[in-house]
């Protein structure tokens, strides 16, 4: 079958190297993909969120899937608008992507369901915000419920440093609607975890655990990024753990969505933080997360084109799906001043030598090759991922391949799950 793959960051890089193992893939287009991308696909430029051009795309070219990538296209409605064509479409429509999409509505399904998570409160005045933060005498998370490139979570560890994110988000608008309403949270302590799962509808398949590593500076410090590195399995999320993500937060939030909005099909993605009462939801995301995909997809054995059609046909319960038991560890190398400003255009020497080593793959993010040559073209540059007999053993290989990689003003975090030994 020939499947369109939508965006271009290490996790579209992830999928199409892994569904173009499948003797079921024929043609893969990855629209708009990366250097990385088009090594296993022919990239179509097309911007993941011109949904018009790129379903008259798969029309034109008998695109019989597609698969939707990142969340922006997912609320753009590309699944509603591939199926209204008659095109089979990997992902949650519009109105069930709502889960990553307004946290609003996250939230209040959550409340409904029973399920686990922050105590929240929402406001759409930026005076009676002020107020309630200005009220508490605890930490506070200030959200804006819209989509805001992974940058819309503020942590406030005294309630006054609320007022600033709040002016920003709902006076200036820096978010732009995506800010208009705010969700004010409590702020939740303990190790954070990803825990994702394919899912029909019905059926879920809960993945091997990840943990990324969110700030962009060493030791957790400074702004929250997309995520500067990751690692698979989490010894903090054990199989009596992950079975009770399983029952008390996957299970009922699927049945809830599937009363509200109907079948949730695709990858749910649940941002956990394992507090001392047990695994409480932060976030739902409704694709695979990036870099999380990049360490799982590599351990996952089982073909990720199979399972993609059997959840476009609600029979994910035929399918096999193991996993290589040793552990991957992803370090994400980026710009220089991400995520802030940063140039574009570094020629990037050492990726073949860093790829030929065994057991290792790097997975391209913000790349593209300009007269040949491979160049920087995004904040995050490359994912290189490799797998190991521990997580340390991983971890030490991935950085050796990273060690054989450079670009002027090249930034990466040097201690990519070293909290896997810690318990955090
Ligand atoms: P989000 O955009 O919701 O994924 O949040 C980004 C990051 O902010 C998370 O990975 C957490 O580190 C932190 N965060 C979000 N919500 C909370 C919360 N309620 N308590 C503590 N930290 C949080
Ligand atoms: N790595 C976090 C995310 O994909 O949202």
């Amino acid at each position: 079958m020939n499947i369109l793959l939508v965006g271009s960051g290490g996790r579209e890089h992830a999928m199409a190297w892994k569904m173009a193992g499948s003797p079921l893939c024929g043609h893969l287009y990855c629209a708009p993909g990366n250097a990385g991308t088009s090594e296993v696909a022919t990239n179509v430029p097309i911007a993941d969120t011109d949904i018009g051009s790129l379903v008259a795309f798969a029309k034109d070219n008998a695109v019989d899937m597609i698969v939707v990538g990142g969340e922006e296209p997912l609320a753009a409605g590309l699944v509603d608008a591939a199926r209204a064509a008659g095109i089979k479409a990997f992902g949650p429509t519009r109105e069930a992507a709502q889960i990553e999409s307004d946290k609003a509505f996250a939230k209040q399904l959550m409340r409904e369901a029973s399920v686990p998570t922050a105590e929240a409160r929402l406001f759409k005045d930026f005076q009676a915000a002020k107020d309630y933060v200005l009220s508490r005498d605890q930490g506070i998370v200030v959200k804006a419920a819209g989509l805001a490139k992974g940058k819309g979570a503020v942590v406030c560890p005294e309630p006054y440093q609320a007022v600033a994110p709040l002016e920003a988000m709902m006076v200036q608008r820096v978010f732009g609607a995506a800010g208009d309403t705010v969700l004010v949270e409590e702020l939740l302590t303990g190790p954070e975890a990803s825990v994702l799962a394919f899912c029909d509808g019905r059926t879920i398949y809960v993945l091997q655990p990840a943990q990324d590593h969110k700030p962009i500076g060493d030791g957790d410090t400074g702004p929250n990024t997309g995520g500067m590195g990751c690692y698979s399995p989490v010894p903090a999320v054990d199989a009596a753990t992950s079975a009770r993500v399983e029952r008390e937060i996957l299970v009922p939030i699927v049945d809830a969505l599937r009363r509200r909005v109907g079948r949730y099909e695709g990858v749910l993605y649940a941002g956990l933080m394992l507090t001392a009462a047990g695994p409480k939801v932060i976030e739902f995301n409704a694709r695979f997360g990036d870099p999380e995909a990049q360490p799982v997809l590599m351990r996952m054995k089982g073909d990720l084109v199979e399972i993609m059609l059997a959840v476009c046909e609600h029979r994910l319960d035929e399918v096999e799906i193991g996993w290589d038991p040793r552990p991957a560890v992803c370090v994400v190398m980026a710009s220089g001043g991400y995520p802030g400003d940063y140039a574009k255009g570094h020629a990037i020497t050492g990726v073949d030598a860093a790829d030929a080593m065994d057991d290792v793959k790097v997975f391209h993010a913000g790349t593209k090759l300009a007269g040949g040559k491979l160049v920087t073209n995004g904040g995050r540059v490359l994912g290189v991922t490799a797998l190991g007999e521990t997580i340390a053993a991983a971890k030490a290989r991935a950085y050796e391949a990273v060690g054989k990689i450079a670009w002027t003003d090249c930034y990466y975090r040097h201690d990519i799950a070293e909290k896997a030994g810690s318990g955090a």
